[in-house]
């Protein structure tokens, strides 16, 4: 069996989804249940005996020794993060404690299990550390693509935390030879997106009749990759990896955040007119741009595609008219993570952007 860290989140739920119905290997999934964390998203897996959720922490050092002393996973996954850029702006320290103090815990306690395996075992161990392109920093807008080797420049205390723990994994491959993958993928949407992110934001603001608020000039570029193909290639770096590389992913899909934004409106315009017959366009409002704004980020994703022979499925138009039509067939479940802590983080971080 494996273990997945972070799995009730956005990627970990569609990862440990897609993993139990493509294969009969077992998933213990590991998560502290945060904001973000929602058992929600695993509920077809409730009566599925090869899915085993536990609630905790991967910095409870004895908590994940007794997990990987009583089931033994042949490999860990590692998506556990605070992974929202705005939050980490207004509260950079819950940032540190997991992306950082936590994940070096995590790290000891799966070397302490790695190091007490028989020798088939080790040399089939895998350690897996999710990770993200906003390690390498902004481009300028004709730059090359971040390939790995870029040099990390990360510009937020959540990219700064995210950076630091991939060195911590680089550092247990170099000097204890614990056998870890890195893979730092671009902005992923789908299924399970919590909104307070861009995209599920504008969808369920949109619907809402809400403004749909655009920082700045809205011209800031992502790279943006439907979250079942980010699952694909973890698993396509879990099989066939090599030891302590880094593999970028992303989708080749460079768009800026006011483009996406009229994508979103125009697709609802479509599939769930207004009332009034009006384009939801008419609810962008420009507000106050976010501190430290990277401007543009694009991941040159050829190793992967060279080495492992992993490639996206979806294009962005594909994967959003999917997203969208998500959306609107589980409104349940966007009104049931719109609890009052989430009424609250939207009046902190809205509030204050003229
Ligand atoms: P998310 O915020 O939706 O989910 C994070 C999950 O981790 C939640 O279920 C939360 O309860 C859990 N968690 C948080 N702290 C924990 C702890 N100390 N112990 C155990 N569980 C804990 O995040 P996401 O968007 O699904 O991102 C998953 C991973 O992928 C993160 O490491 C993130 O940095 C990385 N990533 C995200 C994106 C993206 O676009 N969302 C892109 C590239 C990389
Ligand atoms: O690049 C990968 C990263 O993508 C991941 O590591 C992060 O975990 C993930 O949250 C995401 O970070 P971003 O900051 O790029 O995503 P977010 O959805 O928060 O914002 C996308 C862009 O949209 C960004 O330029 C800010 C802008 N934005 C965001 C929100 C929430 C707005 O214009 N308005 C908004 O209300």
């Amino acid at each position: 069996m494996i273990l997945v860290t972070g799995g009730a989140g956005f990627i970990g739920s569609n990862f440990v989804l897609d993993w139990c119905a493509q294969n009969n290997e077992a998933v213990i999934n590991l998560d502290k249940l945060t904001y973000a964390g929602n058992l929600e998203n695993l509920a077809t897996l409730k009566d599925n005996p090869r899915h085993i959720f536990t609630h905790g922490d991967i910095g409870d050092t004895p908590l994940v020794s007794k997990l990987l002393a009583e089931h033994r996973p042949r490999a860990i996954v590692n998506f556990a993060a605070e992974s929202h850029v705005d939050r980490s702006i207004h509260g950079p320290e819950d940032f540190i404690q997991t992306n950082i103090v936590s994940t070096f815990h995590l790290l000891e306690a799966v070397r302490a299990y790695w190091l007490a395996l028989d020798a088939a075992e080790k040399s089939a161990f895998r350690f897996l550390h999710v990770s993200t392109d906003e390690v390498y920093g902004s481009l300028a807008k004709n730059d090359p693509a971040f390939s790995e080797t870029h040099r990390y420049e990360p510009n937020s205390p959540y990219s700064a935390s995210k950076a630091a723990s991939d060195h911590l994994v680089r550092a247990y491959h170099h000097t204890y030879g614990l056998p870890v993958l890195t893979t730092n993928c671009s902005n992923n949407y789908g299924p399970y997106h919590f909104p307070e992110k861009l995209i599920p934001l504008m969808i369920v603001n949109a619907l809402a009749g809400k403004p749909l608020p655009v920082y700045g000039d809205g011209q800031q570029i992502r790279d943006w990759l439907y979250v079942k193909d980010h699952c694909s290639a973890i698993r396509c770096v879990l099989a066939k990896g090599k030891l302590g590389e880094v593999y970028n992913i992303g989708g080749w899909n460079e768009k800026a955040n006011l483009d996406i934004v009229h994508t979103v409106c125009g697709l609802l315009d479509e599939l769930q007119p207004r009332p009034n017959g009006k384009s939801y366009r008419e609810q962008i409002i420009f507000v106050t741009d976010r501190p430290g704004h990277d401007r543009r980020y694009a991941i040159d994703a050829r190793k992967i595609e060279r080495e492992l022979g992993w490639k996206p499925v979806e294009t962005f138009e594909t994967g959003i008219r999917k997203t969208i039509q998500w959306y609107l067939h589980n409104q349940q479940w966007v009104r049931h993570v719109q609890s009052g802590d989430y009424r609250k983080w939207v009046e902190k971080n809205y509030a204050e952007r003229v």
